[in-house]
């Protein structure tokens, strides 16, 4: 694949249900969807390819683990705006799977630490790029389109948890996110989206 990075987007759109777009300038398009039943072959094949290391990165201990069951994660209930909720998605290029993520809703009482109002609607989300993609801009084009979900479910907030030294730390302090704590590994960071 040839890189994302760089390239200027030209639009977001959503599309019922559950596809969320970012169009670039050379007319490529990133597209974070909820899987349904008949991607599960190809979810398969795809998450053949995340590694242990971005597996571990990516997977998170206390939630459902059917989002990691390939067959599970494409006949999950589509999400429908919830809170608490969880939106499974697959990051595509075109036609071809370049990573995964999930999208968690959850109201700002179970974020205290993040200095966010009890009631505020937040977004907290997880990627990982299949192996042989890193580095390519899968990354940054998480990052644009997890903004645009979030505020697309009226979040106030996306916020999370990411190591100092990851790259999702360095594209989101690009975007500005506040750091609300540092413990010398991990940092918490937020954005206000309204
Ligand atoms: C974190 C991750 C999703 C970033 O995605 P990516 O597509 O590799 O990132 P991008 O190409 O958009 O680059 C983002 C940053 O990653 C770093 N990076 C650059 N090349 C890289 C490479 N080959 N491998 C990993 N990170 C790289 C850089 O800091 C880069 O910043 P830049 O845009 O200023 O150059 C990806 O590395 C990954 O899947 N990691 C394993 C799972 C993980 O750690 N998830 C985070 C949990 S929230």
């Amino acid at each position: 694949m040839k890189p994302l990075k760089g390239l200027q987007v030209v639009e977001q759109k959503h599309v019922t249900p559950n596809t969320f777009y970012t169009i670039l300038e050379d007319g490529r398009i990133f597209a974070l969807r909820q899987p349904r039943k008949t991607d599960s072959g190809k979810l398969r094949k795809a998450w053949k390819q995340v590694g242990g290391q971005s597996r571990l990165s990516y997977m998170r201990r206390y939630v459902d683990q059917d989002l990691y069951d390939m067959n599970k994660r494409c006949n999950l209930p589509l999400y429908m705006g919830e809170f608490p909720g969880v939106l499974p998605l697959v990051c595509e290029v075109g036609n071809t799977v370049v990573g995964f993520c999930d999208i968690f809703f959850k109201y700002g009482s179970d974020f205290e630490r993040f200095g966010v109002e009890p009631m505020d609607k937040c977004a907290n989300g997880s990627i990982t790029a299949l192996d042989k993609y890193r580095g390519l801009g899968v990354g940054n084009m998480y990052a644009v389109t997890s903004n645009y979900i979030a505020r697309h479910y009226g979040c106030q907030w996306i916020l999370g948890r990411t190591k100092q030294e990851g790259g999702m730390r360095g594209i989101r302090r690009g975007e500005g996110w506040e750091i609300t704590g540092y413990d010398g590994l991990w940092v918490d960071h937020k954005l206000r989206l309204d």
